[in-house]
């Protein structure tokens, strides 16, 4: 056996003061040396370092000037309006011009899903899975565009097999599978509270995949990128997994982002609840930026207008349109690391399992968002929060599965109250809509859902 692989990695372990680590490789079988040895030389320990070093500084904004940043309002435009950005972007959807990215690589950890979190079924009468319901929104608008719209489907080595498996078990739902295409994220070691890289059962390294935020530089490395460009594609509409009532490549917020050619549009809310856990839209040092919520002070965050308002009260939805020259330019550009403190399931020295009862390790994490400062201008259209925005991101209580199916449920009652259906009528029907006969509440008719 090479036992060069296994020097380097030790003398790197020395230089990194990682002993704990330099013993179990000294214990384990030879087969299983050369895999921790290669994930050892796969570290960038300085980089490590240096975002366990930052992470005092992430709250303090003491050096920062905070500033609100222009936006636009979609129920500011008249009808004409409405009309002529949408079918600017459907223009670029029947030319073939747009994409599509969801981020579905997190762990999940506070819903506790077994499985990818797409494949969660989160209650409606047609028990489709989060991704179902996207596939058929993007059916029934490449269908309408005569132009299939490539899905990039960022995943993590723990979910990979398992979301390919699901997408192929149900035929893709319809979606042609030469248009899916999943990429894995790139991933950091999880460590201790004094900065040691935590081991996981089977003598392996604990890697975490390491944020959305990982993003541009996989869709880089797995050759997502080269296919986009193979494509023609100029727009990548990016957004959560997570989101039940995702508008997936909505033409509007297309056509108008590519209206104002910026590099990168974004789709906010408002924000109204001051504890409401989004982060806000703002200018950093007059660069566009969010806050995430639980790194905004509190002046900021609190800060209010005359008439009451939340004065930051641009809500961050994570839904982009970021041109493909600004992903392929930011592939490689180091964005900082976020640190959380996590609990996290590890093996100690002695080979015993730990289950820590409180935040043991720290993960880090880049976020998309930290790319929105290299943009020199960012298009942000307010949306309605009704027609965009179900988080699923908790077992039970807010941003559950069940606050996000009723979510989608009284936004598709709300359509056939437009169109005429009577309270009575939709009394005690459990109403869903399917995203193949409608994606924003057009083509309903009342006649079609009387009760007789
Ligand atoms: P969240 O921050 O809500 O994290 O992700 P999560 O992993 O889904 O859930 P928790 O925090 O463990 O409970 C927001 C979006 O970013 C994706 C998620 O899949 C979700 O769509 N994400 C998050 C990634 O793609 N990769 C990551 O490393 C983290």
């Amino acid at each position: 056996m090479d036992q060069l692989p296994i020097r380097l990695a030790e003398a790197k372990l020395r230089m990194y003061e990682q002993q704990h680590v330099l013993e179990m490789l000294a214990n384990l079988p030879e087969q299983d040396k050369n895999k921790l040895a290669a994930q050892i030389l796969e570290i960038d320990f300085e980089r490590i370092a240096k975002a366990l070093a930052g992470r005092s500084e992430t709250k303090k904004l003491n050096n920062d000037t905070i500033s609100s940043i222009p936006f636009e309002d979609w129920e500011d435009f008249d009808q004409g309006e409405k009309a002529a950005y949408t079918e600017k972007g459907w223009e670029l959807l029947r030319a073939g011009k747009a994409g599509v990215i969801v981020v579905a690589g997190g762990q999940g950890s506070r819903l506790d899903h077994d499985g990818p979190k797409g494949t969660l079924d989160i209650g409606l009468p047609s028990h489709k899975s989060l991704f179902q319901l996207q596939a058929e929104r993007l059916l029934y608008l490449s269908r309408k565009a005569g132009k299939s719209i490539p899905w990039y489907i960022m995943t993590s080595p723990d979910n990979h097999e398992a979301t390919k498996a699901f997408f192929h078990s149900l035929q893709y739902f319809g979606y042609p599978s030469k248009d899916c295409f999943f990429f894995q994220q790139n991933t950091m070691p999880a460590l201790d509270h004094d900065g040691k890289l935590l081991l996981s059962e089977d003598g392996t390294l604990m890697l975490a995949p390491s944020g959305n935020g990982e993003c541009f530089a996989s869709l880089k490395r797995t050759g997502a990128i080269a296919d986009m460009k193979q494509r023609g594609l100029e727009w990548l509409f990016y957004y959560n997994v997570d989101n039940a009532l995702i508008k997936v490549a909505d033409p509007a917020f297309i056509g108008l982002a590519a209206s104002r050619n910026q590099m990168v549009a974004t789709k906010v809310i408002e924000k109204t609840d001051v504890d409401e856990k989004i982060g806000v839209l703002c200018l950093k040092n007059d660069r566009p930026a969010v806050l995430e919520y639980n790194e905004i002070p509190s002046f900021i965050k609190d800060k209010r207008t005359n008439d009451g308002r939340l004065f930051y009260s641009l809500g961050h939805i994570s839904i982009h349109l970021f041109k493909l020259n600004f992903i392929e330019e930011h592939a490689d550009t180091d964005i900082p690391f976020h640190v959380a403190s996590k609990k996290m399931k590890y093996m100690d020295a002695e080979g015993s399992i730990i289950t820590p009862t409180e935040p043991n390790a720290y993960k880090l994490e880049r976020f998309i968002f930290d790319f929105f400062p290299l943009a020199d201008e960012v298009t942000v259209v307010q949306g309605t929060r009704e027609e965009e925005f179900a988080p699923v991101k908790n077992k039970s209580g807010e941003d559950s599965p069940l606050s996000a199916r009723k979510l989608v449920q009284s936004l598709h009652r709300s359509w056939l109250r437009t169109v005429g259906v009577s309270e009575e009528q939709l009394q005690g029907r459990d109403i869903e809509i399917s995203p193949l006969i409608s994606y924003n509440g057009e083509g309903l008719k009342a006649e079609d859902w009387s009760s007789d």
